[in-house]
């Protein structure tokens, strides 16, 4: 048996005080930074982007797409001219998987054709590599969980498939916490992300790799994300409730870095691929009816449902959460069951439906979606 160790990401809660701290301080002469324009305003951080560059030879990737695609990942890497020391990855799960892109795939010749990274992500061909780019990641909501995982997404500019760049030297050396930095997301922006953490947390635990740890981890980010997201889309500005909710994305990113995501994940894929659906709440529009399907077939099961008890079950809290901002269906977003047929095909992704402790079929996958239609 191979031993690997639980999490060998160094998480650090901290301030935007610290973080400025830490990121003057490190060992290190070329950096990347990957940090979208607007949201360095946003968290009037300009200041400190002047400094980095002033500390370091830096190379400030200054704008990244939501779901980034082989021609994200193109265009990143040809912004950058020496080979990075680190890449600090400032924003949402966009930005960092678009850093752990640029760590696998970086390579100092340059000159990157479609065709090429393609066929470079589909053959994990960065697994040859003797050594990755070593990444800061700093989330800037509290959701991805992509801060302690050795994955990221790179969405098909084709549109036909979406791909999984994966090794274990991909799983950031550090993560900084900075609650602050969630403050300013929008009511919308914290809905899905908090739903993506939930359905993490709540997949870890039933996923067929669960393991006691990990079902302590996804109980009690369960716990954090029921009892604290309603308050933090209500109460933006609080930043003790934005903390928690940060340490409930943190507890499920933990969990599901051991086991990877399970049905509800897989079939969002084509739900946000086809169909332009927000990840989070794509995964977590099947959390109900999945987890009637599952039921019984993972340990302690009713533990996990007795949290989602007092608010009338997991749709009793999605409905209650989702309150005013939208109506977590598929029609919200213009899907009729003409359309049904297309996502169940597309909705089987290996080491995501296989995790799943009850094996679905198609027909299963098409009952699913039927109930949420
Ligand atoms: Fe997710």
């Amino acid at each position: 048996m191979e031993f690997m160790p639980f999490c060998s990401t160094e998480i650090c809660f901290t301030t935007l005080k610290g973080l400025q701290t830490k990121l003057l301080s490190l060992n290190a002469k070329y950096l990347t930074v990957i940090a979208n324009d607007s949201a360095v305003k946003r968290w009037n951080l300009q200041g400190l982007l002047k400094q980095l560059a002033e500390n370091y030879d830096l190379t400030w990737i200054n704008h990244v797409s939501a779901n980034p695609t082989q021609w994200d990942l193109i265009t990143a890497l040809e912004q950058i001219e020496t080979p990075p020391d680190l890449v600090i990855a400032l924003g949402g799960g966009s930005v960092i998987d678009l850093a752990k892109g640029i760590s696998a795939l970086y390579d100092p010749k340059r000159g990157y054709s479609y065709e090429e990274i393609t066929h470079a992500i589909r053959n994990k061909l960065y697994l040859k590599k003797d050594h990755f780019i070593k990444i800061i990641a700093i989330p800037s909501t509290a959701g991805t969980g992509s801060e302690v995982t050795s994955w990221a997404t790179i969405w098909d500019g084709d549109k036909q498939s979406k791909y999984s760049i994966d090794a274990p030297g991909l799983k950031p050396t550090l993560a900084l916490i900075v609650p602050e930095l969630t403050l300013t997301a929008s009511a919308n922006l914290t809905l899905c992300t908090g739903l993506d953490a939930l359905s993490h947390a709540v997949e870890a635990y039933w996923s067929k790799h669960t393991n006691p740890l990990v079902q302590e981890l996804a109980y009690r980010a369960v716990e954090l994300i029921l009892g604290n997201l309603r308050t933090g889309i209500k109460r933006p500005d609080d930043l003790a409730v934005r903390e928690l909710l940060c340490r409930g994305s943190v507890l499920a990113g933990l969990a599901f870095s051991q086991t990877r995501t399970t049905a509800c994940h897989s079939i969002s894929y084509p739900l946000t691929m086809l169909y332009d659906i927000p990840h989070g709440l794509a995964a977590a529009m099947t959390l109900d009816p999945v987890s009637r399907m599952n039921e019984g077939h993972y340990p302690n099961d009713d533990r996990l449902m007795a949290l989602f008890a007092d608010y009338g079950g997991i749709s009793g809290w999605i409905n209650q959460v989702c309150t005013g901002i939208v109506h977590l269906k598929l029609s919200t977003f213009g899907i009729t069951t003409g359309y049904l047929h297309q996502i169940v095909k597309r909705a089987f992704t290996g080491e995501r439906m296989d995790n799943n402790p009850v094996e679905l079929t198609q027909d299963d996958v098409m009952a699913i979606l039927k109930t949420v239609l």
